[in-house]
């Protein structure tokens, strides 16, 4: 990948920098990404920003964390941190951005997005994303949908079922594959993925308006109401049709099932479109995307970034490059390609993409216009820590343990809401 043109007009930006960003760069400095992109084709789409830190002179090392949903890995860099050992760049995402930005440890890269026009170029429910009381802290790498089932056609064709637009269709579609002896349900059996699922199930069944109630403004008069009982006993309904009581081995089982036709659908991510992409498979036509059930005019979001924390003067350099380099046309569209996800830049052509990136990007406009743009609550995107996590918690309790009771569930949803808010502004 070469590097963007506009890297001379950066470095010419930057205060007191006599020299070219090249003999800055020639010099070369240290980048460390922590992340958690650690399973098969995801670790190869984070390979291409390696490469491009390389040829740019630096030295890249990673600290990556086999951990799907990235929760060993906050637990980790926490550490790291704490112990004044930071890496130059983490995964970080959504409010836990704005969480790290308070605590002062966050490096400002204003003058690399205002160099390059960064708010020009991003939708701006990223770009508020990004920053923190008015200046960049961390750089996007794409889009993600939560809200999509994935069908497998063949098995569906099977079982003479058709594709389900309600959770009443895709129950029906359900007993249907499950009478021809198939798995209906792949299901990736980890915390984050049980609230993952419950998300795509409160908000076909409960509509996006009772979606921001409920996991956006924690009204509790939602987190108790019978739409959120009926999102629960959907949610726990689903379980009958998944393999071995529940696990397939986290999200890349589940998807290896899909793809295999060992299960006929998916309610997942589009970072499962990796695996599929990798597996050879065209989505869109081998493997169906379609909005999950009841939510075809939502699409709730889930945005990878890496915030940049404080590095030494000697390493600041390969810092701004790090962050310009994901930003950049080049690595938006590579990174994107293989990742599964949707360039975040407004400027990019979609044509290179499949048919689900294609439809996403298209979504992902339409709900903008419509109001029902969702930050998605298990990936990060919608409450800080200390809500979200015993929210985790709850919905993975009420999918194992089939005794606890929606009343139960409600109720400890809306203490986990009660939680102080310490968000940081
Ligand atoms: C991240 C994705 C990642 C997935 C599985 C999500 O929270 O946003 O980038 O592929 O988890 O680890």
């Amino acid at each position: 990948m070469s590097r963007p043109a506009t890297r001379f007009t950066i470095a010419a930006l930057l205060a007191g920098f006599a020299a070219t960003p090249l003999a800055a760069s020639a010099a070369g400095g240290e980048v460390e990404v922590l992340h958690f992109w650690t399973r098969g084709a995801e670790a190869g789409a984070i390979g291409k920003l390696k490469e491009t830190l390389r040829s740019e002179g630096h030295t890249w090392k990673e600290f990556a964390v086999a951990d799907g949903g990235g929760g060993l890995a906050m637990v980790l860099l926490n550490s790291r941190v704490t112990s004044g050992n930071p890496p130059t760049a983490a995964q970080i995402k959504g409010v836990h951005i704005q969480e790290w930005a308070h605590t002062g440890r966050l490096s400002n890269i204003e003058d690399v997005a205002r160099a390059e026009k960064w708010d020009t170029l991003l939708p701006k429910v990223v770009s508020e994303t990004m920053k923190y009381q008015g200046y960049y802290v961390a750089a996007p790498l794409n889009v993600h949908r939560v809200n999509w089932l994935w069908i497998n056609p063949q098995v569906l064709k099977k079982a003479r079922a058709k594709v389900p637009t309600t959770w009443e269709e895709f129950f029906a579609t359900a007993d249907a594959i499950k009478q021809i002896g198939v798995t209906p349900l792949a299901y990736g059996g980890r915390s984050w993925l049980d609230l993952g699922t419950f998300e795509s199930v409160a908000i076909g069944v409960g509509g996006a308006e009772f979606y921001k109630r409920a996991f956006i403004k924690l009204e509790p008069s939602a987190l108790s109401s019978p739409q959120m009982e009926k999102t629960l006993q959907t949610f726990r309904r689903l379980k009958q049709y998944t393999v071995s009581n529940a696990t397939s081995g986290d999200w890349v089982g589940a998807t290896a099932l899909l793809n295999a036709g060992q299960a006929g659908m998916l309610l997942m991510g589009d970072w499962a479109k990796a695996e599929m992409l990798a597996a050879g498979k065209k989505p869109g036509i081998d493997l169906l995307c379609v909005a999950a059930p009841g939510t075809a005019d939502s699409f709730s979001f889930d945005i990878d970034s890496l915030a940049m924390f404080q590095v030494s003067p000697a390493n600041k350099q390969a810092q701004r490059d790090l962050a310009s380099d994901v930003m950049s046309k080049e690595f938006q569209i590579s990174f994107n390609l293989t990742k599964g996800s949707i360039p975040v830049r407004l400027d990019i052509s979609m044509e290179r993409f499949d048919e689900c990136a294609k439809r996403a990007s298209a979504d992902f406009k339409s709900s903008a216009k419509r109001g029902t743009l969702l930050p998605s609550l298990a990936h990060g995107m919608a409450q800080p820590s200390q809500i979200v996590a015993p929210m985790w918690e709850v919905i993975s309790q009420f999918w194992n343990q089939d005794k606890m009771t929606a009343q139960d569930a409600m109720a400890r949803l809306a203490a986990a809401a009660r939680a102080p808010n310490t968000r940081a502004e």
